[in-house]
């Protein structure tokens, strides 16, 4: 009881921790010091109750030992008076409850800890008992194998995957991709882009129809293999601790600071890096330092420092104003050149060069095509379109 106790204290201190300004914006403090000292009333009562209980033990145990000794020195110095014993058989017995009660308050200690142990591996048990993923040991790594560069075509068929089994998020997707070419993702929130994206990396395994990169399965390679040929850019940033070259230079060897530079003034991020106490030594966290947008603009330049053969930009200049996303477009065409690249975009004005557009809606493509040619079938697409752009056009 003391184990989940504890967890449920630090599982809500995190939580309102992490979410308190929220907390604060709603006047949610009431409600969760009311949720902190039930959850606190809790652990005060089982530790209690376990330190008492743990605490009695050695007490108890000495208690025993000495009463031994009582009873020997009675019942022996009775049977001495009586002549029935010596008095080294006294003695002796002392010895032999020395002998006795020590190993019994070892295996006492040994309790304490045996139950502790029991608790807390109870957790650990559980996470152990999750179902493993497949074993990928036997498989070889082909795509980009023998140093034969990855061409990037991409083929999505019949592709049907939910998160929940039972729930089919996608139900039929198929889609052919050539090498070196912009494919936009767009659709209404909720339609299943980022998941199609999920697919493609295959962090998910597909429960029908395949995924191809160069015409291979990629159930037939290894997952590192896979992720090896993508650059990814996600819709929610993540920036760790430490400087901002490591941030950018993420786990890629033998990047120059050049290469930095370049895609840091490429992104428009550069000036603002300079301006920072150490420059591209500035040790970032998560919480203070950089904008939303500036983050953004961060995880952009990671993914053109990774220069991997395939690009993915899910929502990845969502969070920056238009300029600076003009700005990012001019060097993201220079970037995507024989590359294939996934954008996935609510602004549509960033994605209508597209090589081909895939509108996606209740997790199908419902239309693709170029902008013009769906623009000009006023389908769901112009509806979309036409919608950002009353106002302006
Ligand atoms: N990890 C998950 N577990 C279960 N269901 C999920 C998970 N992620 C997404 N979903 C569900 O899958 C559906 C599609 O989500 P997805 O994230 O692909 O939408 P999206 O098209 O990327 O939307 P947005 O434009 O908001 O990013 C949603 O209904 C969502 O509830
Ligand atoms: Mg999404």
């Amino acid at each position: 009881r003391q184990q989940i106790a504890l967890g449920d204290v630090n599982g809500h201190v995190e939580e309102m921790y992490a979410g308190h300004t929220v907390v604060k914006a709603y006047c949610g403090e009431a409600d969760s010091i009311r949720a902190f000292e039930k959850y606190n009333d809790d652990l005060y009562d089982s530790g209690w109750k376990s330190q008492f209980l743990s605490g009695l033990m050695m007490p108890l145990m000495n208690f025993v030992g000495n009463f031994g000794y009582v009873v020997v020195c009675v019942v022996g110095a009775v049977l001495a008076m009586d002549g029935k014993i010596e008095f080294g058989v006294i003695v002796a017995f002392m010895m032999y409850i020395r002998l006795f009660t020590q190993p019994l308050s070892q295996f006492a200690q040994a309790f304490q800890n045996l139950q502790r142990c029991a608790a807390a591996s109870e957790r650990v048990f559980g996470f152990l008992e999750e179902p493993e993923m497949e074993d990928e040991t036997g498989k070889q790594a082909l795509l980009g194998a023998s140093g034969k560069p990855v061409r990037g075509d991409v083929e999505f068929s019949h592709v049907k995957f939910g998160y929940d089994p039972s729930k089919t998020i996608i139900n039929d997707f198929s889609a052919s991709v050539k090498s070196g070419q912009k494919v936009a993702i767009v659709g209404p929130t909720g339609a299943g882009k980022t998941t199609m994206v999920n697919l493609l990396m295959r962090f998910y395994e597909i429960s029908g129809g395949s995924i191809a990169i160069d015409g291979v399965d990629t159930k037939s390679v290894p997952r590192w293999n896979v992720h090896d040929q993508f650059s990814m850019v996600l819709q929610d940033t993540w920036v760790f601790r430490g400087t901002v070259r490591e941030n950018i230079a993420y786990s890629k060897p033998g990047v120059t600071d050049k290469q930095i530079e370049d895609a840091c003034k490429a992104v428009g991020l550069h000036h603002y890096i300079m301006s920072l106490p150490n420059g591209y030594d500035t040790v970032l966290d998560d919480k203070a330092t950089l904008s939303q947008g500036q983050k953004q603009l961060l995880t952009i330049a990671r993914a053109m420092v990774e220069d991997a053969p395939i690009l993915i930009l899910d929502e990845a200049t969502s969070s920056v104003d238009t300029r600076t996303e003009e700005l990012i477009q001019k060097a993201m065409d220079a970037l995507t050149v024989d590359r294939t690249s996934f954008v996935i975009a609510h602004r549509l004005s960033t994605i209508r060069d597209a090589d081909m557009i895939l509108v996606m809606n209740h997790g199908d493509i419902v239309e693709s095509g170029t902008h013009e040619e769906l623009l000009a079938k006023g389908g769901f697409y112009a509806d979309i379109y036409n919608s950002q752009f009353a106002l302006t056009d």
